[in-house]
């Protein structure tokens, strides 16, 4: 039997160049604590190009090249760990507190549409958990403001005059196509009840595929949250459990982005783990039930 190529041995200086250039790709920051992931995501990486020195992979991805090989590293180094209705709370505070507040302010404004982003939306279910709240909330606001008998039937997802658009994006590709492909395996429905089930989804052995109407409200796309051209006049920004890997700076830059990025008088929905707090005093913190949502707030009101 032939023994495994010993790991190559990566040095400080080694490592410390690497992960100035992933922060510099993409935000992510690895400290002492997560060196050894980094170390060994290189590992692999060097592995499968049959590279034997870490200074010569570094070269690789500097050049022009080695483009495609430094979106493979990043790719590699994201957690995309995700979950339909994750921290519910929050999604009660976004279905009865923000949605409520849109669809009975924009009227007022000859506004009817809502633009949703869930930015770093790893494998859809941030983004199709939205698309159902939404569905759900729309056809509450049209039980109570359609005239007597003129309920649609059959009632669509997004009644006339409302536009509905969640944009849902990541930095990486793989994740991005299986958003796209929305289907699901049981481990990945354990918090869809039943109820969610029956009205959103469509079974096919023993799998779970969003239907249609609703996988047409998301549109899958690729943004770099370090980038500055980032997606304009969203009513609500979701990017939650992604600053988590952005050191401080980062992390500021990133939410002077997203006050750039909402409508005024906004709402941003960060994770559990996460806070504005020491970050930027641009927002207000709303919070309700355990939930916590963030509103920009106007200069001029
Ligand atoms: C832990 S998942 C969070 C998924 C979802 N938002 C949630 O809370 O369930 C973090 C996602 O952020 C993405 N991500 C990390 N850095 C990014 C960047 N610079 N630009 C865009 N997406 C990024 C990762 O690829 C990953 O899919």
């Amino acid at each position: 039997m032939i023994a495994p190529a010993p790991a190559l041995q990566i040095s400080k200086a080694e490592l410390k160049l690497l992960q100035a250039l992933v922060y510099q790709e993409c935000g992510m920051y690895f400290d002492e604590r997560r060196t050894h992931f980094l170390e060994d995501r290189l590992q692999r990486r060097l592995k499968e190009c049959r590279l034997d020195s870490i200074y010569t992979y570094y070269r690789l991805l500097i050049s022009d090249q080695g483009k495609a090989e430094l979106s493979r590293l990043v790719e590699d180094l994201t957690v995309n760990e995700t979950s339909f209705f994750r921290n519910q709370a929050q999604l009660d505070l976004f279905h009865k507190y923000v949605l409520e507040d849109l669809l009975k302010t924009k009227p007022g404004k000859r506004e009817y549409s809502l633009r949703i982003w869930s930015a770093g939306c790893s494998t859809g279910q941030e983004p199709y958990t939205i698309g159902m709240l939404v569905a759900d909330a729309l056809a509450y606001y049209e039980l109570r403001h359609a005239p007597a008998g003129h309920l649609l039937m059959p009632k669509p997802l997004v009644p006339p005059p409302w536009k509905v658009e969640i944009l849902a994006s990541d930095i990486s590709y793989s994740v991005l196509r299986a958003g796209q492909d929305a289907t699901y395996n049981e481990s990945q429905m354990q918090s869809v009840d039943y109820n969610y089930r029956l009205r959103y989804f469509d079974k096919g052995g023993d799998k779970y595929s969003i239907k249609k109407a609703v996988k047409d409200l998301v549109h899958f796309d690729f943004h770099n949250l370090k980038t500055e051209f980032l997606p304009q006049r969203n009513d609500v920004i979701f990017c939650r459990n992604v600053m988590i890997y952005f050191d401080e700076a980062e992390q500021k830059r990133l939410v002077e982005k997203f006050y750039r990025c909402l409508n005024r008088e906004g709402y941003l929905f960060v994770g559990h783990a996460e806070s504005l707090f020491g970050l930027t005093d641009k927002f207000r913190m709303i919070h309700v039930n355990n939930g916590t949502a963030y509103q920009r707030i106007e200069a001029n009101p």
